[in-house]
Parts: C-alpha cells; sequence; structure tokens
C-alpha cells in the first residue's frame, strides 16, 4: 500500500511551497487513514493476546536487533519509518506492535548516524514513550484514545554511536558533541546499551544508566577460528584495551602503536621494532573510517616481516574508498553489522545481549 509520506510533493525553497506541501500531505495523512482505519482496527484486537518481550528498530539497525532479539530470545518488531521528499523522517509503531511495547520493558536498536538517524532514534523513542504512559489520542479516533501509565521500561541499544569521536573540546566554543547527544537520548529512555564506544568516559555522566558493551570476546572468536593469529596489534593507544582483551582471549602475544592524526587522511606511526618476523598478524581497533591507521600500521608490519597482515573493527565505516584501499594493505578486513558494510562478518547480538541482562540487573527489573 502507498504510504501517505509517498504523496508529498518536493518541497520548493520558498517558505509558501514548503506551507503548500505540509497541506498536501496532512490531507494525504487524512485520506489514507479513512482507507486503513477498518485493517488497523483489527490490527489492534489482534494485538491483545500479548506478545512477550520484543526488540524494536527503525531503518537502520534491523540486522543487528534480529541477532539481539536472537540472543535474547525474544520477538523482533520492526517498526514503521518513512521519509518524505524533502527529507523528514516519519515513524509509528505498527498497531500489532502496541500491546507487546506496553506489556514488557522493551529495546529499541538505533545508530546515531548519520545524522538522521538522532533524529529517527529520538522520533522512536518519543513514540514508545506515548504508547507506554497511554497517551494514545489520534485525529481519526482509532482504538482506546488513553489508556493507563505502564511506567518505566524503555532501554535504547546503539550498535554504532555518531559522533563518539566528538569526546573533547580541543579549543573554547566548540561543542563536546558525544555528550549532547547522549544527553537527547537519555532524555526519553531508561537506560543505555552502547556497543564499543570509541572513548566511554564522555557518557559517564548521564541521568541514566549506561552499559558499555564490547563484541570483543566474539571478534576474538572469529579471528581464532578464521585467520590464527600469532600476533594482536592495537594501531594507537586509544585501541589498547580492547585489542589486548582480543590477544588475551586468544592467548597470543600483543603490542601497540604511537599514533599521531595529522588531519582526518594523514596518519603517522611512531617507529617501533616489533616482533612480527614470520607472523600471522591482526590488527584491531574499534571503527575503521578512511582506513588510513590500518593501512599505516600494516605498512609497518609488513616492513618488520609479518607474512600477513588482518584488520578487525567492531564499526566498518569504510569511508571513502576505504575497502579499496585496504585490500592492498591487508589480507582480509573483519567487522561487526553494527553499520551496514560488506565486511561484516561478526554477531553483534550477544554483545547487545550482555548490556541488556547488565541494565536489566542494575534496574532490578525481572527478565
Ligand atoms: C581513532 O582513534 C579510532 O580508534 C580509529 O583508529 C580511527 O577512527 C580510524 O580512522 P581511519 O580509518 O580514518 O584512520
Amino acid at each position: 500500500m502507498e504510504h501517505p509520506a509517498d504523496n508529498r510533493e518536493v518541497a520548493g525553497s520558498s517558505p509558501a511551497s514548503r506551507t503548500q506541501c505540509h497541506a498536501a500531505v496532512d490531507f494525504a495523512i487524512v485520506s489514507l487513514d479513512l482507507f486503513t482505519r477498518k485493517e488497523d482496527e483489527g490490527a489492534v484486537l489482534r494485538s491483545t493476546q500479548g506478545n512477550g518481550m520484543v526488540v524494536l528498530s527503525g531503518s537502520n539497525s534491523r540486522l543487528l536487533a534480529e541477532q539481539l532479539a536472537h540472543s535474547l530470545n525474544w520477538e523482533h518488531h520492526q517498526l514503521e519509518t518513512r521519509r518524505f521528499p524533502d527529507s523528514e523522517g516519519y515513524i509509528r509503531i505498527p498497531s500489532e506492535t502496541i500491546e507487546a511495547v506496553r506489556s514488557e520493558p522493551v529495546v529499541l536498536v538505533s545508530n546515531t548516524f548519520p545524522d538522521a538517524g538522532i533524529v529517527e532514534t529520538l522520533l522512536m523513542l518519543e513514540a514508545i514513550n506515548d504508547v507506554r504512559k497511554g497517551n494514545m489520542e489520534n485525529l481519526r479516533e482509532i482504538g482506546p484514545q488513553s489508556m493507563t501509565d505502564v511506567g518505566p521500561g524503555i532501554l535504547l541499544a546503539v550498535p554504532y554511536f555518531g559522533y563518539s569521536r566528538q569526546d573533547k573540546r580541543f579549543k573554547p566554543g566548540e561543542a563536546v558533541s558525544a555528550r549532547a547527544i547522549g544527553h537527547l537520548l537519555a532524555s526519553r529512555c531508561d537506560g543505555i546499551i552502547v556497543f564499543d564506544l570509541h572513548a566511554p568516559s564522555v557518557l559517564q555522566d548521564l541521568p541514566v544508566p549506561v552499559a558499555f558493551t564490547s563484541a570483543m570476546p566474539e571478534l576474538a572468536h572469529h579471528l581464532q577460528e578464521t585467520v590464527k593469529p600469532d600476533f594482536i596489534l592495537s594501531p594507537d593507544k586509544g585501541a589498547i584495551e580492547r585489542a589486548s582483551m582480543v590477544a588475551k582471549e586468544i592467548d597470543c602475544e600483543f603490542s601497540y602503536l604511537e599514533k599521531t592524526r595529522i588531519d582526518a587522511h594523514t596518519i603517522v606511526h611512531k617507529a617501533k621494532n616489533l616482533n612480527v618476523d614470520g607472523k600471522t598478524v591482526a590488527i584491531v581497533d574499534d571503527m575503521i573510517a578512511t582506513g588510513g591507521t590500518i593501512c599505516r600500521a600494516a605498512e609497518a608490519l609488513r616492513n618488520q616481516g609479518a607474512v600477513a597482515v588482518h584488520a578487525a573493527c567492531s564499526h566498518g565505516l569504510f569511508t571513502g574508498g576505504a575497502i579499496a584501499r585496504l585490500i592492498r594493505y591487508v589480507d582480509g578486513v573483519h567487522a561487526t553489522g553494527s553499520l551496514s558494510n560488506p565486511r561484516d562478518v561478526i554477531s553483534g547480538g550477544p554483545a547487545l545481549a550482555r548490556g541488556v541482562n547488565e541494565l536489566f540487573e542494575r534496574l532490578e527489573w525481572k527478565l
């Protein structure tokens, strides 16, 4: 069925044409809602049977949400997400999901990347809050207009936290963007699970509990199964904790490099003797963006005799031709699906599930 959003005219640049556009859309929404009313009422009736605990997702994290639901043995429900021609987002909790959202605590899986993900996440949290509070009033008078408030029970799981690298103020007047996004999200949920956050300290003072979870155990298992590394390298000091965790899991040697970033595309590593002659090495980082960090580290490893070099990370951003650049330097690239990417080979579900379990315990909610 065609969606109301599809009926919007393309907005012009003048305020007048934009107003006309919104008027046309409002009309389209009213007409189509009349058309779908019966179907919706049926769905509300069907949903009263109750669905148990649910994992929800919008447009950007469906796969991770399914993996999380699988790990928790919960149901996964997809929220309706659309985009108007002028690029604004539209979200809706389908009628058949409303009872599930109200009957038990829910986990919404959503990325704050790219920027549209921030707005979509906030809109979904807003709608979930309304439904749990019982604010159901709607112009078409579909279903009950108000219900009881079912209380707290909203967790947000963020596989890839966009803006995570903007976690410090380098010059006066700069926004600490990661913290700003964290506070916005915290205002609409009861707890947040963040998956391999670049620098967890930036979210430590939020007014809701935050579970920092990591896919490094699964990443270690995957590397051991497929690559059997002799040596794990952290390409900078920031990744030492994560990479050394992988080395410990695999029980192999570990070292790190000291990196200076000149600009977004230029990386310099301090020379260091690494004992990698004849060895298979895996470079482990939280994210790969341009690939510059990995390519420079791989060069240093090859120069010191490494026979095979692999790159592994939680977040495969792979911006601006990164994959093409990387395959000239490394023998394999391995990532989770925190972001949709062509090297998604490690499930993030178990890591998110550990975060959900941790928050249920801290909030004293029953599973
Ligand atoms: C930075 O500290 C991060 O941990 C990554 O090393 C970095 O963001 C990777 O970026 P790129 O792939 O562009 O070098």
